[in-house]
């Protein structure tokens, strides 16, 4: 007998393993919703689909050739956590498709190769180590609020969200100031539309050029800066390869501008359609880092996957070696046996082990960056600017990942803040 078996529907052969009541059609990008409520597809599939099923391609030449899909908090962890039967090696054929041969890295390496990567990566986004910049991102933030507070309108995606954590990296990274737009625009073209391969070649192509050439600049002439301390860093008492170099270079680049560009977007959009939460976060800035916890609870921006390394069973489901996992972080923070009263906006939850950073060797190294710049908008924003709302007639639509909102326009009466 074959081991695959056609599925009505679907554009390519599924395995002949999947039991039928187990395929579902599903989107992986959840597409587009609303703003007033852009979890609630992941809602629907965790209340209606089973726990893990089987989502077949959509058309051929997709990523993947269909991938088992989980969407319950226990499961989605157990994915991250247990490398020894899940690896990420294969996560991120991009790099291929434009001809490179290095692999993004720490995330393509698997445990115990991973573990050196981090070793030489840790310190640097530690606490401690990111606090030295909170200086930085302060003076970022605010240069960027007082160029529209007095205004009475911006749009926080576009003017705020999609500036101000390239420009933190750019710092951080050792880049001149004068290739802000360059950065603006390769990042954009790469990740902002994933229908159009063409603009997402050309956006890392350019941006790969530059890194490369930066990366040669800082090996004749070391610098103060992250790139430097990676071009000149030690993996087991050896200096990186250029492979290496490129891949932790080329991975810090994609992994930090639009996660924390969509998070902002989507926390101001809950405030902008919440006063009286906005009110409270104004009168108690001491609950900022747990309020940031929380909007990093309610709105994940990345469902990562892995591809199963042996046959085994996951939630009473046989999943294959070789067959891609995808784990749906957007219901996995949203599941009632984790988190109580799941759909609110809680400051008091006494434990918020959120999957927004996933958990496990590949928890995310920018995770403490992340959470200050978000800190640090939400307090500057909420100090410069009065009560703010959406304009009224903007369009709603969100997706609920990484892309989030192109747009975000707020208002304010100018007044009240003075
Ligand atoms: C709200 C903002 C952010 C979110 C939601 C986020 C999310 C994630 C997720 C889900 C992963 C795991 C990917 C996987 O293994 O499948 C990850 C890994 C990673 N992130 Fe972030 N990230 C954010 C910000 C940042 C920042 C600011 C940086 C650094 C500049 C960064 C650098 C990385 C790196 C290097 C990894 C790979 C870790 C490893 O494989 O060991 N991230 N991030």
């Amino acid at each position: 007998m074959s081991d695959t078996a056609a599925h009505a529907g679907s554009a390519l052969p599924i395995p002949a393993h999947v039991p039928p009541e187990l395929i579902v059609d599903f989107d992986v990008m959840l597409g587009p919703t609303t703003l007033d409520d852009p979890y609630a597809p992941a809602w629907e599939v965790f209340e209606q689909c089973p726990p893990v099923f089987y989502a077949p391609a959509r058309q051929a030449g997709a990523r993947w050739p269909g991938a088992w899909i989980c969407t319950r908090y226990e499961d989605v962890r157990e994915v991250f956590q247990n490398t020894d039967r899940y690896s990420s090696e294969a996560i991120f054929p991009f790099l291929t498709m434009i001809g490179e041969t290095f692999r993004a890295l720490p995330p393509q390496a698997d445990p115990p190769e991973h573990d050196k990567y981090r070793i030489l990566l840790n310190p640097w986004f530690s606490p401690k180590a990111v606090a030295q910049i909170d200086a930085n991102i302060q003076a970022v933030v605010a240069e960027l609020i007082d160029g529209f507070a007095g205004k009475g309108e911006c749009d926080v995606a576009h003017d705020f969200g999609r500036i101000y954590p390239v420009r933190v990296f750019m710092r951080l990274m050792g880049f001149p100031e004068a290739r802000f737009e360059d950065f603006l625009s390769w990042g954009y073209a790469m990740l902002h539309d994933m229908t159009d391969l063409e603009q997402m070649k050309w956006g890392a192509k350019s941006g790969l050029a530059y890194l490369r050439s930066f990366v040669a600049e800082m090996r004749e002439t070391p610098g103060d800066n992250l790139t430097s301390r990676i071009v000149h860093g030690e993996v087991e008492g050896r200096p990186l390869t250029e492979d290496e170099i490129m891949g932790i270079v080329f991975f810090l680049w994609i992994g930090g501008l639009d996660t924390v560009a969509a998070t902002s977007a989507l926390m101001f959009r809950q405030l902008a359609l919440d006063p009286e939460l906005q009110q409270r976060l104004r009168d108690q800035p001491e609950a900022h880092a747990d309020a940031v916890e929380e909007f990093l609870r309610m709105n994940p921006t990345v469902n990562s996957a892995r591809m199963a390394k042996v046959d085994h069973e996951l939630h009473g489901v046989q999943i294959r070696k070789g067959e891609m996992v995808q784990c749906l972080v957007a219901t996995a923070n949203y599941d009632p046996t984790e988190f109580e009263d799941a759909r609110s906006f809680r400051l008091d939850r006494t434990s918020n082990r959120h999957l927004t950073f996933i958990a496990g060797p590949h928890r995310c190294l920018g995770s403490n960056l992340a959470r200050r710049e978000l800190r640090i908008a939400l307090g500057e924003f909420l100090r410069r600017v009065p009560p703010f709302t959406m304009k009224p007639g903007a369009d709603r639509t969100v997706v609920p990942g990484l892309v989030a909102m192109k747009r975000l326009p707020l208002v304010w009466d100018v007044e009240a803040g003075e």
